[in-house]
């Protein structure tokens, strides 16, 4: 059945499964905005409510029934008659791993809450989870550009975890395509054009990149100024 057709009982109105109660749904929302709308605690990394779905980091992944595995819940479309579970041990398993991967690349999980509005978003996952920081340690991706001497955003790319919301929130939600992204797997570096500097770029320093930040790669150095920089 597709989310078009009928409801259950002939009703009109599309349902689906969630954690063995049938909920409502509206057509073209994501298994997430459902889960979240019913109060599930789904873990997220890439996700920004502003943004389009990405799927970039795995960690809201969910089962749904028919599906041999877990499916990624911020870009999953929800579907009528959809049997999902958000929680269960092979779930919190697959999530502590994914964030095990993630955490042991980065140098520091605790980060000042300074640096930006969700900047501890990584660290609150990781202490949650009981995530082994350095399960995998090992080769890492993105390299701080400190020599950026801009005056309000800090580049502390070793703490980047390629989650692309400051690419996104620049194009999508400013439309100033300044950030972008260079190379692939280990290699991959945030960058701006010409891999120069912010000041060169067609940034505007609005700040989106800073507050969308999950691991205060990006800073704001004037809040900063006086307590790390
Ligand atoms: S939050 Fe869904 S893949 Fe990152």
């Amino acid at each position: 059945m597709t989310a078009t057709q009928n409801g259950v009982n002939g009703s009109s109105e599309l349902t689906l499964t969630l954690d063995g109660e049938v909920v409502p749904f509206t057509l073209g929302e994501t298994i997430y905005e459902v889960a979240r709308r019913h109060e599930k605690f789904i873990p997220t990394l890439c996700y920004d409510p502003r943004l389009e779905p990405f799927g970039a980091c795995r960690l809201c992944v969910v089962e749904v029934r028919g599906q041999r595995n877990p499916v990624a819940s911020c870009t999953m479309p929800a579907v009528l008659g959809m049997e999902v579970s958000t929680s269960s041990e092979r779930l919190e398993q697959y999530r502590k791993t994914l964030l095990e991967m993630v955490a042991s690349e980065n140098p520091s999980i605790e980060v000042s809450p300074l640096r930006g509005y969700s900047s501890q978003e990584l660290g609150v996952l990781v202490e949650q989870y009981g995530a082994n920081t350095g399960r995998f340690a090992g080769a890492h991706s993105g390299h701080s550009r400190l020599d950026d001497t801009n005056p309000f955003i800090l580049r502390d790319y070793d703490l980047c975890i390629s989650c692309y919301r400051c690419v996104r929130v620049c194009a999508e939600q400013e439309g100033d395509y300044a950030i972008s992204v260079m190379n692939r797997g280990f290699h991959t570096q945030i960058t701006v054009e010409f891999n120069g500097l912010l000041k060169e770029s067609a940034c505007t320093f609005c700040g989106q990149c800073v507050q969308t930040c999950p691991t205060g790669a990006l800073a704001d150095k004037k809040a900063l100024r006086n307590c790390e920089l």
